[in-house]
């Protein structure tokens, strides 16, 4: 699977802490958007799950409280976002959803496409078909 983790510089001093990250250093791609998700409802883990075609986004849970699901259409895996200044990048053609998150969580997505909805891969069979070829 090629999910990476990114784990990004933290400057630290008597102030507190400070992460950083900048479009085609840290940040793997072009940045072309950016979205947050709020009011998380647990009842609704599955209203993400999709792939892309073409979109690759970066992840962040502002203050950590997420389970982030993967499904390369060969394997899945879970992960949970443990440190501050780790950030995880999805690549396209990667189904994914998130759960086991608080109310309070705020997501963070930083994006290499503008939003389009013909990018989207919902169907799962739809999904394993494009996989295959
Ligand atoms: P989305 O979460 O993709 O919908 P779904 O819950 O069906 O998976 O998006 C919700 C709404 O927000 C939808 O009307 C599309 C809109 N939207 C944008 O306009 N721009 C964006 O960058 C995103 C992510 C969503």
């Amino acid at each position: 699977m090629e999910i990476k983790y990114i784990e990004l510089s933290k400057k630290s001093d008597e102030r507190g802490s400070l992460s950083f990250m900048e479009s085609n250093k840290e940040i793997p791609f072009d940045i072309k958007r950016v979205y947050y998700i709020y009011d998380l409802k647990n009842d609704w883990n599955i209203r993400w799950e999709h792939a892309h075609h073409e979109t690759e986004q970066v992840i962040f849970c502002l203050n950590w409280k997420v389970t982030l699901w993967f499904d390369d259409g060969k394997e899945k895996t879970e992960i949970k976002i443990g440190e501050p200044n780790v950030w995880v990048y999805i690549p396209a053609k990667i189904r994914h959803y998130m759960k086991d998150f608080s109310d309070e969580c705020v997501l963070l997505v930083i994006a290499s496409k503008y939003y389009d909805e013909a990018d989207y891969i919902r169907n799962y069979n739809d999904f394993i078909q494009l996989i295959k070829k």
